[in-house]
C-alpha cells in the first residue's frame, strides 16, 4: 500500500486575552508537553523566536499524537542531526513511543507565524519526507538567484519581475528546502548545487491542499532517501 501524505497548516499563535496571558498559556502547555531537551533549546532563543519554536513543537506533537491516536504526552522527542547525531533537539524530527521509534515520518516548516506540518504513517523502509513553506516577500533581495539557484532554475525565472519573480523564487526555494529536509542535510549543502525543478519526488503544494493562505509557496518532497535502493 502506498504511504499516504498528510499535510496540515496551523495558523499563527493567537493572542486571545492580554499578550502576557497568551505567552503564559503557551509556556504552560510547553512545560506540560515538551521534553527537557526541547525546553532547553527554547531557553536559548529570544522571546519571539522562542514563542514560534514552542508553538511549532506543540503543534507537531499534537499532530503526531492525533495520527497515532495517543495522548501527546506519550511521545518523546527523538531528533536526529547528521552533524551531532541523535538525542539533540534539532535536525530531522521524530518521536519515540515506549522506547521505540513512532511509525511516522514528520516534517515541519514555519513562515510568518504559520506552521506547516507533513506526515506519513507507517512509511516504507528508506522513505524520506520534507516539507517547506516560504513567504515570497522573504526572497526580495539582490543576489538571491546567484546564491540560491542553479543554472536551469535561474533560466526558468528569466523575464519575471516584481511579484511574479518573488513568487517564482519562493516556489523554487520551498522545493529546495523540502528536498534538503528529506535528505536530512539542510543547508549544509550549497543550495545552488541542488536542482529541484524536475527532481522526482518533489511537488508544489497548492493552498487548497496545504490550508495555507494563497500568498505562500509550499512544497513537499516524498521519496526514497538518496543512496537507498
Ligand atoms: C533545514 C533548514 C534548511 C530549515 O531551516 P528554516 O528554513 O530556517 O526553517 P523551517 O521553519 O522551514 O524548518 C525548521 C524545521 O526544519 C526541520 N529540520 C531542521 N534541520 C533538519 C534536517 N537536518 N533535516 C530535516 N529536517 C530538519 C526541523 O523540524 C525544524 O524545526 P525546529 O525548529 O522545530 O527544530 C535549516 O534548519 C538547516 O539548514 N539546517 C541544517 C544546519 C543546522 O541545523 N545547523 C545547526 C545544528 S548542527
Amino acid at each position: 500500500m502506498a504511504s499516504q501524505l498528510i499535510v496540515r497548516a496551523v495558523p499563527p499563535f493567537r493572542v486571545s486575552g492580554t499578550p502576557g496571558a497568551a505567552a503564559r498559556e503557551l509556556l504552560d502547555s510547553a512545560r506540560e508537553l515538551l521534553d527537557d531537551v526541547e525546553l532547553r533549546r527554547a531557553r536559548e532563543l529570544e522571546p519571539l523566536p522562542r514563542a514560534a519554536f514552542l508553538a511549532g513543537r506543540l503543534a507537531q506533537r499534537r499532530f503526531a499524537a492525533e495520527l497515532l491516536d495517543i495522548p501527546p504526552s506519550d511521545l518523546t522527542a527523538a531528533y536526529d542531526c547528521p552533524e551531532c547525531g541523535p538525542g539533540v533537539a534539532h535536525g530531522r524530527p521524530g518521536y519515540t513511543l515506549g522506547g521505540t521509534p513512532a511509525p511516522l515520518l514528520l516534517s515541519l516548516s514555519r513562515s510568518a507565524g504559520w506552521v506547516l506540518l507533513a506526515a506519513v504513517q507507517h512509511p516504507a523502509p528508506g522513505q524520506g519526507l520534507g516539507v517547506d513553506v516560504q513567504d515570497p516577500a522573504g526572497t526580495d533581495f539582490d543576489g538571491f538567484n546567484e546564491v540560491a539557484l542553479g543554472p536551469a532554475e535561474r533560466e526558468s525565472l528569466r523575464g519575471l519581475a516584481g511579484a511574479e519573480l518573488m513568487t517564482g523564487r519562493a516556489r523554487l526555494w520551498a522545493r529546495k528546502e523540502a528536498w534538503l529536509k528529506l535528505c536530512g542535510t539542510g543547508l549544509r549543502i550549497a543550495p545552488d548545487t541542488v536542482e529541484v525543478l524536475d527532481r522526482p519526488g518533489i511537488r508544489d503544494l497548492s493552498s487548497a491542499e496545504s490550508g495555507l493562505p494563497a500568498r505562500f509557496a509550499a512544497a513537499v518532497a516524498l521519496s526514497r532517501l538518496p543512496g537507498q535502493t
